[in-house]
């Protein structure tokens, strides 16, 4: 995998969680750069560990996000996220056990997440919540909640 580049084809058009998406763009190009050179597994287990630190934190304010829209297709979105914590909760488990993860497996979640999940189903959320703003425009749309702590300005 080349790098992925955060280009504005990524906006969903909600600044907080593209902000957010680009964090997550950064950290995982780093994992993907180390997995593929000599770094050993130490630094891979902390890059999963950050990894898996700011999913959580980004996978819940979208989803306070969506709440606060009603957004009608919230619990198939928090599913499909649960699916991605557990993948990596899964990568950090096999990391543990047996101190090796294939790259290529690596690399392909990261894609699957990254590309497919963002462009498919977090650009929905921001379409419904731009259909809501033209229909009946609330400021409380136009902010995302934002009661968790950035776990990378806390460690
Ligand atoms: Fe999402
Ligand atoms: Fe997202």
């Amino acid at each position: 995998m080349g790098r992925i580049e955060w280009t504005p084809a990524l906006s969903i058009g909600l600044e907080n969680i593209d902000e957010e998406h680009k964090k997550l763009i950064a950290i995982c190009n780093k994992l993907a750069h180390n997995i593929k050179g000599p770094s050993n597994s130490q630094v891979i287990t902390e890059e999963f560990k950050d990894l898996r630190a700011y999913t959580v934190y980004h996978f819940s304010n979208e989803e306070k996000y969506q709440k606060t829209i009603h957004y009608p297709e919230a619990n198939a979105h928090a599913q499909e996220h649960a699916r991605l914590r557990k993948s990596v909760k899964d990568f950090q488990q096999s990391l543990y056990k047996e101190g090796y993860i294939p790259q290529q497996t690596v690399i392909n979640f990261l894609k699957d997440w990254l590309i497919n999940h963002v462009l498919r189903e977090d650009m929905k959320i921001g379409q419904f919540a731009r259909s809501k703003m033209t229909t009946g425009t609330s400021q409380e749309l136009r902010s995302q909640p934002k009661e968790n702590v950035d776990p990378s300005i806390v460690s």
